[in-house]
C-alpha cells in the first residue's frame, strides 16, 4: 500500500466512522444473529492472493458492522465498556501508525514521557504524592493482577519474587469483588481457597465486623493475612468500601491494602460529587481503568502505586538484550523494569489526547449524568408497585428487580434471564442479570455520554412489559 492508498482508505474509514457515530442510535444494540451464522460469514482459508483495501473495506461494512454490539448506543448499559469518546478512537489510530513500544525508553522516548505524565494525572486524581508511580495495563484484570503481586512480594520481605511462597497466606476482600480478584490471588500462588469474600452490609460494603472475625481465625489457624482487597465502586452497584478503615486494620496486621477502582475511580472526575474525601489514597495500591469511566475506547486500564519503587522491586529485571548502555547518565525511563508487561501498547496516548481535548471538566460532565441517570431510574423504581432497587445507587450501576416475579427464585431466575433476553432482542437497550444476596435482578449501568435521562423512563416501561409477559409465560409453564 503507498502512501495515496493510505490517504483514500484512511479518509474513507474516517468518513464511515464518523456517520457511524452520527447515527448510533439508529441501530439496534446487540445484532439480531445467531453464532453459527456469524462462523460461517468468516469461514475462509487464509487468504493468499491480495485484495484492494477498498474491496476489504467493504467486506468489514457487510460483515462487522452489522454485527457489532454497538457499546456507543444509548440504549448500551450493560457490561462496563463505555461508549468511546471520538478523540480517543483518533488516538488509538496514530498509535498504530507509530507503533511505539512503551516497554523500553529506546522504542519511544516521547511516549514514555507522555504515559508517565499521564500516569501522573492519575496519580494526582487519586490523590497520591510525588513518590507514586504506575502503569497502564491492559485493563483492571492485570492491574490486580500487579497489585497482588506487589502485595505479595511486599509482604514476603522481598523473598517471594525468589524463592514463592510455601505458608498458608490469605487475602480478605468483599463477597462483591470482581473475580480478577480470585484470579489474581490465584495467578500470585497462593490459591483460590486463600481468599476470604466476606459478606457485605444491606448497601453492599464489606463488612469489618466479618473481617475482624476472618482474622482473628486464620491467626488461629496460622494462617498470615496478607493483604486487603477494598472496592472503590463494586461491579453491580457502586459500592465503596470503608477504605479508611480497612487502611487502619491493615496497619495492625501489617498487611497491604489494594483498592479496586477499576470502575468506580471516574467517580474522582465527577464535578458534583467526587468522592475525593473516601480515603483511596490511603491504599499502598489502586486499580483505576480509564477503559471504564473516563470513556476511552479499549484498552486502557493503570495500576497505581504509592511508592514507585514497590514496582521495580518486584518486576525489575534487566536481561542484558533489554539493558541500555548508552544511557550514561540513568535518565531513561524503563518502563520493563517497573511492570510486568514488556511489549505495551501506547495506551496513553489516547488517555492524555482525552483529557486535552475535553478537560477532566467535561468527562466530570458525562460521569454526573450517569449518575443522575441510575438515581432517577432508582427514584421511578422506589415508588413503582412492581419493581424494587437492590440500594440507592452510589454511581451510575444499578441493580434492579421484578417484584411480581414468583417468590420461587428459581422460576424469578427464569423470568428476569428471559427478560433480558427479550430486551437484547428489542435492539432498543442491553442489560444484563447479576446475583445479589442470593437473588436474581437486572444489572443496569450506563458509562455512555449519549445516554440521556429518557433512556431510562423507556427502559423501565419496557421492563414493565416484558415482565407482565414473561410472568405470564412463567406461570404457563408451571401450570
Ligand atoms: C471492580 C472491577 N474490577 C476489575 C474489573 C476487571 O476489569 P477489566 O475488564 O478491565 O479487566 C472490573 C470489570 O468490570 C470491575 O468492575
Amino acid at each position: 500500500m503507498d502512501a495515496r492508498e493510505f490517504q483514500q482508505i484512511g479518509h474513507q474509514v474516517v468518513d464511515l466512522l464518523a456517520e457511524y457515530f452520527d447515527h448510533i442510535e439508529e441501530r439496534p444494540v446487540f445484532p439480531d444473529v445467531e453464532p453459527q451464522m456469524l462462523n460461517e460469514l468468516f469461514a475462509e482459508p487464509l487468504p493468499q492472493a491480495p485484495s484492494p483495501a477498498e474491496k476489504v473495506l467493504g467486506e468489514l461494512e457487510e460483515k462487522l458492522l452489522p454485527y457489532c454490539t454497538h457499546v456507543g448506543h444509548p440504549g448500551y448499559m450493560g457490561l462496563i465498556t463505555p461508549s468511546p469518546n471520538p478523540v480517543g478512537v483518533i488516538a488509538d489510530f496514530i498509535c498504530s501508525a507509530l507503533n511505539q513500544n512503551i516497554g523500553a525508553y529506546t522504542i519511544g522516548p516521547a511516549g514514555v514521557a507522555m504515559e508517565r505524565r499521564t500516569v501522573r494525572w492519575l496519580t494526582d486524581l487519586v490523590g497520591y504524592g510525588p513518590e507514586a508511580g504506575g502503569n497502564l495495563t491492559s485493563g483492571g484484570m492485570m492491574a490486580n493482577f500487579i497489585g497482588l503481586k506487589l502485595a505479595r512480594d511486599w509482604a514476603s520481605g522481598d523473598r517471594a519474587q525468589q524463592y514463592g511462597i510455601h505458608q498458608p497466606w490469605a487475602v480478605y476482600t468483599s463477597e462483591e469483588r470482581h473475580v480478577s480478584v480470585d484470579k489474581a490471588v490465584d495467578a500470585v500462588g497462593l490459591g483460590r481457597t486463600a481468599l476470604r469474600a466476606l459478606p457485605t452490609d444491606s448497601e453492599f460494603r464489606v463488612r469489618l465486623d466479618a473481617l475482624e472475625s476472618a482474622l482473628a481465625e486464620d491467626r488461629r489457624h496460622g494462617i498470615r493475612p496478607m493483604c486487603i482487597v477494598g472496592i472503590f465502586g463494586t461491579t453491580n452497584t457502586g459500592a465503596v468500601d470503608s477504605i479508611r478503615e480497612l487502611r487502619a486494620i491493615a496497619d495492625r496486621e501489617g498487611m497491604w491494602l489494594h483498592a479496586d477502582a477499576a470502575y468506580g475511580g471516574g467517580m474522582l472526575l465527577s464535578n458534583e460529587s467526587p468522592m475525593r474525601d473516601r480515603g483511596l489514597e490511603l491504599a499502598d495500591s489502586i486499580t483505576i481503568d480509564p477503559h471504564k469511566w473516563f470513556y476511552a475506547p479499549l484498552d486502557a486500564g493503570a495500576v497505581l502505586v504509592k511508592d514507585e519503587r514497590r514496582l521495580t522491586a518486584s518486576f525489575g529485571m534487566k536481561p542484558s538484550y533489554l539493558t541500555d548502555e548508552l544511557d550514561h547518565a540513568k535518565e531513561r525511563y524503563q518502563y520493563y523494569v517497573h511492570g510486568f508487561e514488556q511489549s505495551r501498547r501506547f495506551r496513553g496516548l489516547k488517555v492524555w489526547m482525552s483529557f486535552k481535548r475535553y478537560g477532566a471538566r467535561q468527562i466530570g460532565e458525562w460521569v454526573d449524568n450517569n449518575v443522575r441517570q441510575a438515581r432517577h431510574l432508582y427514584s421511578l423504581v422506589a415508588t413503582h408497585p412492581e419493581f424494587e432497587a437492590a440500594s440507592p445507587p452510589p454511581m451510575s450501576a444499578i441493580c434492579i428487580r421484578y417484584r411480581g416475579a414468583d417468590p420461587d427464585e428459581a422460576k424469578s431466575k427464569e423470568l428476569h434471564a428471559q427478560v433480558v433476553r427479550r430486551v437484547e432482542q428489542s435492539g432498543k437497550f442491553w442489560i444484563s442479570t447479576t446475583e445479589l444476596k442470593g437473588k436474581t435482578w437486572f444489572r443496569i449501568n450506563p458509562v455512555n455520554f449519549r445516554t440521556r435521562t429518557e433512556h431510562m423512563e423507556q427502559l423501565l416501561t419496557l421492563l414493565e412489559e416484558e415482565c407482565r409477559s414473561a410472568l405470564q409465560n412463567v406461570r404457563l409453564a408451571g401450570d
